[in-house]
């Protein structure tokens, strides 16, 4: 997940400065638990709410096997599929190494999980919030590409002082978007997908707005960091929003 603080004055780093083992060995048999009983909840939380691509993630790097995914074993389906792959990282990485990462196929996922005693609260993204949350949708072709063109956009929008637009657009899209499929309204983002608390309140609660994604709305829309979203943007395909993001260009995104 993206990092609040924007750090446009921090000098260049190489993103694999943050890379850690995932020293997969380390997970305990709780852990394990833990993962199944949240992938259990979730998947029925979610039955058809969420776009198709994104069950087809979870059956394709077959997410259902019990325990923590092993960030090599998800590559090893992930890799040769889109060229995504996934490496371990402690916590939390700043905006510019995250979308350095992304424009180089890099997904960065947490190295820890939550305790049975958090499952519903974070304070950072775990694995499961970045597997189960993020990972599904890196194995559809299109999506892959708009995230990993969404890391080129950030790391210019940062370089040129103005790494929030590239921020809100990440978050509107990747985080937190809505689409339309079909004629119902699905859950895109991995922040909702992941999420046991948010992911029905974004589809029906009535305290909120839901309003049509746009590059050009998503760049102006504020969103909260800590707290359910006040207001979601709606793509109307899930095509249509990756082929608008495409479109979009560094110097674009800055005159936005
Ligand atoms: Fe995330």
């Amino acid at each position: 997940m993206l990092q609040e603080t924007i750090t446009k004055d921090r000098p260049a780093v190489r993103w694999e400065n943050y890379v850690v083992p995932q020293c997969w060995e380390s997970f305990t048999a709780e852990d394990h638990e833990v993962w199944d009983l949240l992938f259990a909840r979730q998947v029925e939380l979610l039955g058809s709410r969420v776009v198709s691509p994104f069950l087809d993630g979870i059956d394709l790097l077959r997410l259902s096997h019990p325990g923590v995914p092993d960030v090599e074993g998800l590559n090893a389906i992930l890799e040769p599929r889109t060229g995504w792959r996934t490496v371990a990282v402690p916590g939390l990485v700043p905006d510019d190494v995250f979308f350095a990462m992304l424009s180089e196929r890099i997904f960065p996922v947490g190295n820890f999980i939550r305790t049975r005693e958090q499952l519903d609260y974070l304070e950072a993204p775990d694995c499961f919030h970045d597997m189960f949350g993020h990972i599904p949708m890196l194995a559809h072709h299109d999506f892959a590409e708009m995230t990993r063109h969404i890391g080129e956009l950030g790391s210019a929008a940062i370089a040129a002082g103005a790494g929030d637009k590239a921020a809100r657009l990440y978050w509107h899209s990747v985080e937190f978007g809505l689409a339309m499929e079909k004629g119902e309204l699905k859950i895109l983002g991995a922040g909702l997908a992941s999420s046991f608390g948010e992911a029905h309140f974004s589809l029906e609660s009535d305290a909120v707005e839901r309003l049509p994604f746009s590059v050009q709305r998503a760049v102006h829309t504020a969103y909260k960091h800590d707290a359910f979203q006040p207001r979601y943007l709606v793509s109307s395909s899930l095509d249509s929003t990756i082929a608008e993001v495409l479109a979009l260009t560094p110097e674009r995104l800055l005159a936005l």
